[in-house]
């Protein structure tokens, strides 16, 4: 079994955080969603993993994972022009996949539980592709399948206007050497790309079995600001205990799970976990509340930060007001000089630069 994880396009709906960086190097709990998906391959047994990456991002991507030599498997980078849809990004990957059954994981999805014993089912059954599914709220945003009394998928659409299910259809798939052929029989959908959605759906026409699975833990597609937060609200709140190897002073009342990284001083702080707090960063006179990550070599004082992904290299100095549900890109600066009771909510780039006065 090989691993197939995509991590090109453009992150249009992540703008401007991702006019700098892949959404898929995106922190959660201050690590890279994509570390998720190759952790959850490695959990499963999977020691050949590639990686599609974009012209954009992809170098970005590859000295981010490297070799694979971190979790001891082979990691091989496959170019993908332009994004042409996730079954072209397969038919991309067929030299590296050749006839290999695969899991296919979309590199800015989580999902709560790892994919080991999905590998099991799909190895020890019968189908030629298995499918994983989430109720959801807003189904006309993914793949949204119909499945009747005996779980058995009855039809597939994707992003249909009017969908005839609640049931979306997760970034997670489990393939074998058939899904070549209905991909080759495939015509590009209406926003000009090939979906695999639709490949599943000539799979299922050709006569072949596909298997699915109900998911009832969370999954998170991590495509827009708030789907961030949530996901790292979620990711720390699993968080089982907190780990503190920073420098905290006498004054810093620290509570609930928390952990500090390496370097790193807390001076005069109140941090309400669970939260994480990166490697040489300098916190004075600051409230962190829940859900709150701080990436590596952050300054932060006389400020208040809660519900927030704060990248690395930041610096929020003197800022009266809490900043909540905000998104704050690498090497940021906050600065604002009156105090006034308000809270601010922000999505800010790289580099950006922001003085409220
Ligand atoms: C893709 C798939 C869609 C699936 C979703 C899961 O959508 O096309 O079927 O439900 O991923 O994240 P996209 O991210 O391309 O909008």
């Amino acid at each position: 079994m090989k691993g197939l994880i995509l991590s090109g396009g453009k992150g249009t709906r992540m703008r401007p955080i991702t006019h700098t960086a892949a959404k898929q190097l995106l922190p959660v709990a201050n690590k890279p969603i994509l570390f998720y998906a190759v952790e959850s391959l490695v959990g499963a047994g999977i020691r050949e993993i590639g990686i599609i990456i974009s012209p954009e991002t992809g170098d970005d991507v590859k000295e981010c994972l490297g070799d694979g030599d971190r979790w001891d498997v082979t990691i091989d980078y496959i170019l993908q022009d332009e994004p042409l849809g996730l079954a072209h990004a397969v038919k991309t990957a067929r030299d590296f996949l050749k006839d290999d059954p695969f899991v296919m994981y979309l590199g800015d999805n989580l999902i709560k539980d790892g994919v080991g014993p999905l590998v099991q089912r799909f190895e020890a059954g019968q189908a030629d592709a298995f499918i994983l599914l989430k109720e959801v709220e807003n189904p006309s945003s993914f793949g949204v399948a119909v499945l009747n009394g005996d779980g058995k998928i009855l039809s597939l659409e994707e992003k249909p206007k009017k969908p005839k299910s609640n049931l979306a259809l997760v970034g997670v798939y489990l393939f074998n050497h058939e899904i070549h052929n209905a991909i080759d029989k495939i015509k590009p959908s209406k926003r000009g790309e090939l979906e695999i959605t639709d490949a599943i759906a000539k799979l299922i026409d050709m006569g072949h079995s596909v298997d699915s699975h109900v998911l009832t833990s969370w999954w998170l597609d991590t495509g827009k600001k708030d789907d961030m937060l949530e996901a790292n609200r979620v990711v720390l709140d699993e968080m089982t205990e907190g780990k503190i190897d920073g420098f905290i002073d006498d004054i810093t009342r620290i509570s609930g799970r928390v952990a500090v990284g390496k370097g790193s001083k807390l001076k005069n702080c109140t941090v309400r976990g669970p939260a994480v707090i990166g490697e040489n960063c300098c916190l004075e006179n600051t409230y962190v509340g829940p859900f709150t990550s701080i990436g590596d070599r952050a300054k932060v004082s006389n400020a208040e930060i809660e519900h927030c992904i704060l990248r690395e290299d930041c610096q929020i100095l003197d800022f009266h007001g809490r900043i909540e549900d905000s998104l704050i890109g690498v090497n940021v600066e906050l600065t604002r000089g009156h105090h006034k009771p308000v809270a601010f909510r922000l999505m800010l780039g790289d580099d950006s630069k922001v003085e409220v006065v």
